[in-house]
């Protein structure tokens, strides 16, 4: 089923009515009022000077021209689908999701109940993080263990704030601390059992808690909703004797709210982090979140105990440029690292790795030395490189004197390559191989034709999958740049509900067979123009509702001309400047239509057409004539 479908355009347009784009804007941007709109520093570029502007309908960057709704805002500052930008919005307007019982298909309420089931799962997941977990770590007295809990953290130089701000809680050494807690609060124990907070006892009636003596990690995703837990054993139960030994680690089982695949630990408290920078570190563990977090080193995130997914990749790459790799160096780490870089250059995606040799991971590092090392982080994620390209480099030096060796190394560097979704970042690469690597280009055959290598036909298919070309950029490019007049005349014609009045009356100066569209050069321009002016509601959208007119086909170029019109201040002297744009528009449209004439006449004459060759050259006297009284006219207005 279609996502998108789930809203009807009557409950969107509502959602939109209901919240507020300024005070959703100004929740993560600081505004300032200028004239009738609000201005900020983009959220979405590195903007030093405040060119984000917002006002009730839109937001529009002079700098990055990112520009849309409401819900679009949500959904790329916070890296969401449009539906879940939608379900956050609509909880933040306290406006219900539409109702099961108001949707069509059987199909339809079943998935919109489960989805209600799943939020109320969460709510119920914050409740118990919140208010039992993580009160029991920060003030509880009913246990040893949390005591002990809050000595360890102090030993891990986790202070207060960064306790807080991960909801960082303790689960007990009792079976029942928190289903007691949770039917005393009369919350929903079937919700409990199903997303794996408690456990129906095999022996008894009753259920038992499931994370006990563990530190825990609510699992906030995104949106800010705990979906479920990471529990790591706390010392004093991990050294008492026990016939099973105690996983280190325990997560939450997988639910509809839980996808371990999907997860990335510390995303919520990073992703502002990860947007101002472009760039998301990812490392293995929980507490190397929490410590580099802590140290000012917010921009970073964790899988649970997995290498990187395409899940992953997809959710990052929606609001970082680059994504660094910084696992530990040990034998599962790298392992990790090489799979996660495989599975990316698949999808097109260059991960970054750093020069780290040390044997503690990044946690025990910063610990180590608090300031030096975290200086020496610093520098190494800032001199992140390609993982390809780093690893392309060691095999091919650990290879330096053996032939077999070196054979496995172009194999594999040849594999990756075949393997990389960008056809130049590949060709460029085997340019390398073939002059540093001194690979033979015959080593090179099982590339693809556009990796740049005119080699032998190809030995053989390709290993792995095919090369994939990245997808096309959706329409977007021009050729030319939009001309000066046009952008200037266009950014009048937007605000048509103020200038409409002189675009009617140089329309009246046209050819008859002219229209409104013909006042504009660019062929791009004028077929906007004329799409809009067809459309019976498309004028009077311009003032009501100004962000759905650049829905759609537009090239990003436009796009930017007809915001950036929308937006101006009005200033002195306008109306001269437009009915000077207007004039030399109507010229320029009869010029345009002289030419056609010519056309024409060239056409009549060549097949001999002598009655239709005069008639068209006395209405191209005339309109010489017509367009020199033009000229004239547009020089002495020029020259007042
Ligand atoms: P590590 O074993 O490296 O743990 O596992 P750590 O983060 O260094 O933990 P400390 O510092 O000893 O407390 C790295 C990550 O792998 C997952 C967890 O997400 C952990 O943070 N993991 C590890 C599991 O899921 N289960 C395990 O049993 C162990
Ligand atoms: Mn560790």
């Amino acid at each position: 089923m279609k996502s998108k479908g789930r809203f009807s355009a009557e409950w969107i347009s509502s959602l939109k009515t209901a919240v507020s784009l300024v005070e959703i804007v100004g929740e993560n941007v600081e505004l300032r009022k200028t004239g009738n709109r609000f201005m900020g520093r983009c959220p979405f570029h590195g903007d030093r000077s405040p060119s984000f502007s917002v006002n009730a309908e839109f937001y529009y960057c002079f700098g990055c021209k990112e520009t849309g709704d409401a819900i679009s805002f949500q959904m790329k500052l916070h890296g969401l689908s449009f539906e879940e930008a939608c379900e956050d919005l609509a909880e933040k307007a306290k406006i219900p999701l539409p109702e099961g019982t108001a949707l069509s298909s059987e199909e339809e309420r079943a998935f919109a109940l489960k989805r209600q089931r799943v939020q109320k799962a969460a709510r119920l997941n914050y409740f118990a993080a919140l208010n039992f977990y993580h009160q029991n770590l920060v003030r509880g007295s009913g246990s040893p263990m949390f005591e002990e809990a809050r000595e360890y953290l102090k030993k891990r130089g986790i202070n207060a704030a960064t306790t807080e701000k991960f909801q960082i809680g303790i689960a007990g050494p009792g079976y029942e601390g928190l289903t007691r807690f949770l039917s005393d609060a009369k919350a929903p124990l079937d919700l409990a059992r199903e997303f794996g907070l408690i456990r129906a006892s095999q022996k008894q009636a009753g259920d038992y808690d499931f994370f006990r003596e563990r530190l825990l990690f609510p699992l906030i995703d995104i949106r800010g909703r705990v979906t479920g837990f990471g529990g790591r054993i706390m010392p004093s139960a991990e050294a008492r004797p026990q016939e099973v030994k105690l996983p280190k680690y325990l997560n939450s089982a997988e639910s509809e709210l839980f996808q371990k695949s999907k997860f990335l630990y510390g995303l919520y408290q990073a992703k502002l982090a990860i947007r101002e920078s472009e760039c998301a570190i990812v490392v293995e563990g929980y507490f190397d979140v929490i410590s580099l977090h802590q140290a000012g080193i917010e921009n970073v995130v964790a899988p649970c105990g997995t290498s990187l997914t395409e899940d992953h990749l997809k959710t990052l790459g929606r609001i970082a440029k680059k994504i660094i790799v910084f696992f530990d160096q040990d034998e599962a780490g790298i392992s990790a690292t090489r799979k996660s870089m495989e599975m990316a250059l698949k999808t097109g995606v260059l991960l970054y790795g750093i020069r780290f040799d040390s044997t503690l991971d990044p946690d025990e590092f910063l610990l180590a030395d608090p300031k030096g090392n975290l200086e020496k982080l610093r520098g190494w994620i800032d001199s992140a490189t390609p993982l390809l390209d780093s690893s392309i480099e060691r095999i091919f030096s650990e290879s330096e004197n053996n032939l077999e060796a070196r054979s496995q190394a172009i194999k594999t560097a040849v594999g990756w390559l075949a393997s990389f979704g960008d056809p130049v970042g590949r060709s460029v690469r085997v340019s390398q191989l073939m002059e540093r690597w001194r690979v033979p280009r015959e080593a090179l055959g099982m590339l693809a034709p556009e990796s740049g290598v005119r080699g032998p036909a190809r030995a053989g298919p390709p290993p792995g999958r095919p090369p994939r070309e990245p997808s096309p950029a959706p329409s977007a490019h021009r050729r030319r740049p939009i001309p000066v007049s046009d952008r200037q005349l266009l950014q009048f014609f937007v605000k048509f509900s103020k200038f409409g009045k002189f675009f009617l009356m140089a329309r009246q100066e046209l050819h008859e067979k002219n229209t409104l569209p013909d006042l504009f050069d660019d062929t791009e321009v004028r077929q906007w123009v004329k799409g809009l002016s067809e459309d019976p509601a498309g004028i009077p959208r311009l003032a009501h509702a100004p962000e759905s007119v650049i829905q759609g086909e537009v090239s990003q170029e436009l796009r930017s001309v007809i915001m950036e019109g929308l937006l101006q201040e009005p200033v002195a002297g306008e109306e001269q400047v437009l009915s000077g744009l207007l004039k030399r528009a109507v010229f320029k449209a009869w010029v345009r239509f002289s030419h056609e004439l010519k056309a024409e006449m060239v056409a009549a004459d060549s097949r001999q057409d002598i009655e239709k060759f005069r008639e068209l050259s006395e209405q191209f006297l005339d309109l010489q004539r017509k367009l020199k009284e033009f000229e004239d006219s547009y020089v002495s207005g020029k020259t007042d």
